[in-house]
């Protein structure tokens, strides 16, 4: 059955970043509703808002306290009705971030566990016992540290938290819980949300705590083996989303599995399954790994873009998932450092951002935008450790510097990779203070890098927004939503890939390289969309660096 969400180009706003229209210095939802033109005009159909619910804001809203109520900082329970019915009078769709590994340790189900051992809410979390002077096992947590957090006031005794401390992971084993969260998603379906983002989803069951990771015995090791894709995750994401469906068949379930292999993406995308719609692997784009510093952990140094990992790791995805979903396409997210400071060309940064656009956004799947993406913005620059919020950073500085970077160059990896310098101001207009995002200091202490902004690429006819603008005016044709797709063998450097429907064939070929490129296109199309220069050589083309093509023959001469 064909569903609205086939069709979508998806927006991600970080809310905080967006507009702010009460002059506090954060975004909120009413800034969200004042840009719905904006993102009209640039092809969005479907926006998706990370968490926006009352949290401590430990971990940016993916640590809530009430999943009922909106947090202040960003508005009201009436503005976001307001948003979902000014989107769907503009016939588009929101989709919320649904946070359902963990709560705040501020969730009243949490206090009253820790107040009352004998409470029912005690078995909506996880706890462990240990031996005195050690930890229950040597797990580690995603944030750095140990998975176990000391229980206050109980010696020995402990709770799970694979993220930050104050995010206590829930019991998934315990049907309360599991009927607590299809509630609490029933209600922002009632209130007319089109559908939810998995947060973590792949997290929800876990192994037995009596077993150690391999290492050294108390040192806590990251290992997915005992807390990701484990037995029981299926079947309770199959209870969740089956009971979504009751009430809501066309909810659009998106599933967050950030180290899911094509394997898992059909396990959990396939119709039949009744899961997830649509799955986000971070395993979709492939880093050059070759040319790092061995003193340093790999986590925050820059790489370089593997075009031909890419194309294979796209090729299995592509055709692992061809007759079961849509695979999900993006470059940048708040999770990664953006792709303009990742993989943008110093020497052809417009051509170079344009190209890489085309070069995902055309292939069969659900292309999602990071705000600010269309515009070319970078990450922000962070001028202390602090305001990273993140106690992985300090020991990667030390070091950095203990084998001979300078404070300056350590400062610049730092804020070249990683995600807080992701979530900066979207950049609306240059002439007003703080780039027209708010008339008060933003909450984020980041400098812009780029100096990119909405009012000045709207005015220019080559800027990157129009170019995206163009290529959602293409995507949205049937061409690119429904047809088939086939990823070329080509030089390294290259991408091209066909899309073929009825009597239509695509081809799309972008050099990803700083070097000109002899690339054969014989489908004899004619150019729909062109970056950059291509030539004519000797029956083959020649394309320029970072330049690229969509060509069409709708002729049936191929
Ligand atoms: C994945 C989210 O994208 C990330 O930002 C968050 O920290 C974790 N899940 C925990 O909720
Ligand atoms: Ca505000």
């Amino acid at each position: 059955m064909a569903n609205w969400h086939e069709k979508q180009v998806i927006y991600q706003i970080y809310p905080k970043s967006f507009k702010d229209t009460n002059d506090d210095g954060i975004g909120d939802l009413q800034g969200v509703i004042q840009k719905i033109p904006y993102l009209k005009a640039l092809g969005i159909t479907t926006i998706w808002l990370n968490p926006i619910y009352v949290s401590p804001q430990v971990d940016n809203g993916y640590d809530v306290a009430d999943y009922y109520q909106i947090d202040q900082s960003v508005g009201s329970m009436a503005d976001v009705e307001a948003l979902i019915q000014a989107l769907h009078q503009n016939g588009m769709h929101l989709l919320l971030d649904f946070v359902m590994n963990h709560t705040s340790d501020q969730h009243p189900w949490f206090q009253a566990a820790l107040k009352d051992p004998q409470s029912k809410y005690h078995d909506y979390y996880l706890w462990a016992q240990a031996k005195p002077g050690q930890l229950p096992n040597n797990w580690g947590s995603f944030f750095g540290g140990s998975v176990w957090e000391p229980t206050p006031k109980a010696p020995n005794h402990y709770y799970f938290h694979l993220f930050d401390r104050h995010m206590p992971d829930l019991n998934w084993q315990n049907p309360a819980v599991r009927q607590a969260m299809i509630e609490i998603a029933k209600f922002w379906l009632n209130k007319g949300v089109d559908g939810l983002r998995l947060d973590a989803f792949i997290h929800i069951d876990k192994a037995n705590f009596k077993q150690f990771a391999v290492g050294e015995s108390q040192k806590p090791v990251i290992d997915d083996t005992f807390y990701a894709h484990l037995s029981r995750v299926q079947p309770y994401l199959r209870e969740f989303c089956h009971a979504l469906r009751a009430i809501k068949p066309d909810v659009f379930i998106l599933g967050e599995a950030a180290s899911a292999s094509p394997e898992l993406l059909i396990d959990y995308s396939r119709p039949q399954n009744d899961e997830c719609d649509a799955v986000i692997t971070f395993r979709s784009i492939v880093d050059r790994l070759d040319q790092l510093d061995s003193r340093l952990p790999a986590e925050f140094q820059p790489k370089a873009l593997d075009v031909e990992g890419m194309r294979q790791r796209l090729t299995t995805i592509e055709t692992k998932l061809a007759d079961v979903s849509l695979p999900v396409l993006y470059w940048s997210n708040h999770d990664m450092a953006r792709v303009a400071s990742r993989y943008a060309s110093t020497d052809y940064y417009w051509q170079s951002l344009k190209c890489l656009a085309a070069m995902l956004y055309l292939q069969r799947g659900l292309p999602i935008i990071y705000y600010g993406e269309e515009l070319g913005l970078k990450n922000s620059y962070l001028k202390q450790l602090s305001d990273f919020h993140d106690q992985t950073v300090l020991p990667f500085y030390q070091q950095a510097l203990a084998v001979g970077y300078s404070a300056d160059q350590t400062m610049k990896m730092l804020n070249q990779t990683h995600k807080m310098a992701a979530r900066g101001m979207m950049p609306w207009d240059s002439d007003q203070p703080y780039q027209g995002f708010s008339k008060h200091e933003p909450w984020l202490n980041g400098q812009q890098t780029t100096p990119v902004s909405v009012a000045a690429e709207t005015s220019d006819p080559t800027s990157l927004l129009v170019f995206y603008r163009q290529l959602f005016q293409l995507k949205q044709t049937p061409l690119f939503t429904a047809g088939d797709e086939v990823i070329q063998p080509t030089a390294n450097g290259v991408f091209q890939y066909t899309r073929q429907l009825a009597g239509q064939l695509a081809t799309v070929t972008c050099n990803l390289s700083d070097t000109v490129q002899l690339v054969t296109n014989n489908d004899g199309g004619q150019p729909s969309l062109t970056v950059g220069a291509v030539d004519q050589h000797a029956g083959q083309l020649n394309y320029s660096p970072w330049s690229m093509t969509v060509t069409i023959n709708d002729k049936k001469e191929f």
